[in-house]
């Protein structure tokens, strides 16, 4: 279903000077107004402080002519350059592959072929096995493939003869299971096999959109004979695939489908393609990958130099129909106006974009409705494509994610679960709780987003007395994780307003403009499994996962990691003796209750949903000072995370499950003056603006910001 009035922007962060462009679908026949807005809080929840987009109409406004632009899901490799070359006189083409779907309808695995007319020929697989196709001329086997299992799958033709070949051979038998086959039949009339089309692997030519019949599962090795033979183990960390044969026609794969899989030929001995590459010579496609719808320019922004730094959006209206696309304006290279850097969560906001819960249900929406939220739920778009907490189709899991397509779940009003006790917001919009609060405080602050920080390094925040995260900080390259080290090594102030920070690894690759990719490998909490022997990224190359399980956990940088998860419900926090030492007591200084952050607008209490503990065994510095630990948590709705559990009730550290569910508010002290204070959960900052910000959560933050700042100022209550 597509959404009336929607879009996507070619970036999402840029500096005074920069231009971003806007691709706009409105199903309207009457122009839609675009207008630039301060994204200061978003959420709707009418018992919270109002949303606030403040309109900078004078600094852009506009309005555009509505046209209909369409995402069309589906992956697979097209050889432009095969469009002009010659077929031998007869045809053979051959492949592997490893259905996903193979009960569905035809899914092409090669094909050259005129949309118009059905001239050239395709292989494709159908619930009735290997069919072959021609002109009005089709042949099929008469066996069904089975799901999972590896084929040999083939096809010839002849047109002196007219003779027609298709054939399909399991390269593993299963017991009293018939599925190897040939079938052949002489063509009624001439064939004409040689067509001016591109070939495909994984599709074929539709008149309508850009390719039809989008194959599940794997390909391995397709060929034509005397035409070509692409090898997909070359060019693994790009989207081209090459032609080995004399014509080298090389193609492109469009639409993410997953690179660096394991083949035909994986044995289990070796698990690294770099290592094995003719192991992993296959590529997993889906008809529901996605990456760059690819939509026209509507309009661009060019962002003024005086554009104060912040959160920012493009507001499309066009009659009932609203839409905000967000974006951040970062400050000018080297000149930071603000003490106090703001680090976006850009990666995890991009990894669980357009994430289907399945959860968007009649009172969810009766709440939506209500409360005017974002109306556009993932559980009604999968025609934008999927999140990588979701599933494909076939049941595998989504190993990429583009930001090149409208994003549902990056908008300032978009609530993630119907929370009975509060918003129910995660990522870009529970971030607002903190940038609305940092407004209320009166603290500026400048915006540096994941990605800037991937591309730049630590130059970009050595000039800030501290840098605070959002909600949720989950996920990070090495050069992300590098960077903030570095910081808070050389002086840098961490605050970590989030829970399980810094827990998954995940990898960009230039040739893949606008991706992302995450393997959900051997622990963690996960929505899905990478298959064993498909743990290493096809981007980078490095060992995907929990960045835990490459000696890298978050406890090194902040003090604490992940440690236990539950339902979207908030409790409270506990001081601890220690946070009445001399050395710690400042950051308490006016906070009221011993027991404190039972409210706010995530899940009702600041400690709650994901919750990290200091742990010395996993790196927690030595000087690490747990200054508050959170307690009331339901042990029903709380899980340990697997990664710390050996048995139904032991554990790792020996302690028991209970001892495992909490945050722990820690305080470390770094080099040079730096320091690094962190609060493990990820509700926390939905109790920032409680009370209009006027509680013991706030306050305790109030304190380290403006510590950590060196601010100056004076709590506003
Ligand atoms: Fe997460």
């Amino acid at each position: 279903m597509a959404s009336p009035l929607i879009g996507y922007s070619d970036r999402i962060s840029a500096r005074g000077g920069e231009t971003i462009s806007f691709k706009i679908s409105s199903t309207s026949s009457t122009p839609y107004r675009a207008t630039l807005v301060h994204i200061v809080r978003g959420d709707p929840n009418p018992a919270g402080p109002a949303p606030l987009l403040e309109e900078k109409a004078d600094v852009f406004d506009g309005r555009f002519p509505s046209r209909v632009q369409h995402a069309w899901p589906g992956s697979y490799a097209i050889v432009e350059g095969a469009r002009e070359a010659r077929l031998p006189h007869a045809l053979f083409v051959e492949a592997l592959v490893w259905p996903t779907l193979p009960d569905d309808g035809p899914q092409t695995v090669v094909s050259r072929r005129d949309a118009a007319t059905g001239g050239g020929f395709a292989l494709v697989l159908t619930p009735e096995g290997m069919a072959f196709e021609t002109g009005a001329e089709r042949i099929v086997v008469g066996r069904g493939l089975r799901n999972r299992a590896w084929y040999r799958v083939w096809a010839s033709a002849d047109p002196e003869t007219g003779m027609m070949r298709v054939g399909q051979q399991p390269l593993n038998r299963a017991f009293a299971v018939d599925d190897e086959g040939e079938a052949q039949a002489v063509a009624g009339a001439s064939l004409t096999l040689c067509t001016p089309a591109p070939v495909m692997v994984g599709a074929e030519a539709a008149g309508d959109r850009p390719a039809r019949r989008c194959f599940n599962g794997k390909i391995e090795a397709p060929r034509i004979e005397g035409f070509a033979a692409w090898d997909f183990t070359r060019r693994m960390d790009t989207m081209e695939i090459e032609d080995t044969g004399p014509n080298r026609l090389h193609g492109q794969l469009v639409n993410l489908p997953t690179r660096a899989m394991k083949g035909a030929a994986w044995t289990g001995a070796e698990r690294d393609w770099k290592k094995a590459p003719h192991h992993y010579g296959a590529i997993h496609f889906h008809d529901d990958d996605l990456h760059d719808c690819g939509w026209q320019d509507d309009f661009s922004f060019t962002v003024p130099a005086d554009l104060k730094s912040g959160v920012y959006g493009m507001q499309l209206t066009c009659g009932p129909h609203r839409d905000v696309i967000p974006f951040f304006v970062r400050p000018e290279t080297g000149k930071p106006t603000a003490r106090v850097c703001y680090l976006a969560a850009t990666f995890t906001y991009q990894v669980y974009t357009n994430f289907s819960r399945g959860m968007f249900d009649d009172a969810f929406r009766k709440r939506v409705a209500d409360w005017k939220a974002y109306p556009h739920n993932p559980d009604d778009h999968k025609d934008y494509g999927l999140s990588t907490y979701n599933h494909h189709r076939d049941g595998s899991g989504v190993s990429y994610s583009s930001r090149l397509r409208p994003l549902l779940t990056w908008r300032p009003d978009f609530l993630s679960f119907n929370d009975a006790a509060g918003s129910g917001l995660r990522h870009l919009p529970a971030d607002t709780h903190l940038t609305g609060w940092l407004d209320r405080m009166g603290i500026p602050f400048d915006v540096v987003t994941d990605h800037d920080l991937h591309e730049e390094g630590v130059g970009l925040l050595s000039a800030y007395n501290v840098v605070l995260t959002g909600s949720h900080p989950e996920y990070h390259t090495e050069e992300t994780l590098n960077a903030l080290q570095a910081y808070t090594e050389t002086g840098g102030r961490l605050v970590y307003l989030g829970g399980n920070g810094f827990y998954w690894r995940v990898a960009l690759n230039e040739a893949v403009p606008g991706a992302i990719e995450v393997r959900r490998t051997e622990g963690g909490i996960r929505t899905w499994a990478a298959e064993p022997g498909e743990y290493y990224h096809a981007f980078d190359g490095a060992y995907g996962g929990l960045w835990r399980r490459s000696d890298r956990p978050p406890n090194l940088l902040c003090g604490i990691g992940f440690s236990s998860q539950g339902t979207f419900v908030g409790d409270s926090y506990r001081r601890t003796p220690a946070s009445r030492s001399g050395d710690h007591a400042w950051i308490f200084e006016g906070v009221k209750d011993e027991l404190f952050g039972g409210y706010g607008f995530s899940g009702g209490g600041a400690a709650g949903f994901e919750l990290d503990r200091l742990d010395h065994r996993l790196g927690s510095p030595l000087n690490a000072v747990v200054v508050a630990s959170s307690e009331g948590h339901d042990r029903r709705n709380f899980v340990v995370v697997h990664e710390e559990r050996l048995g139904f009730t032991t554990t790792i550290t020996g302690e028991t499950l209970e001892q495992l569910i909490r945050a722990d508010m820690t305080y470390v002290a770094r080099p040079a003056g730096g320091a690094v204070f962190s609060v493990g959960s990820i509700t926390y900052c939905g109790s920032l603006p409680f009370n209009d910000g006027d509680n013991d959560v706030s306050r305790l933050t109030f304190n380290v910001v403006n510590r950590f700042g060196e601010l100056g100022l004076k709590w506003p209550f």
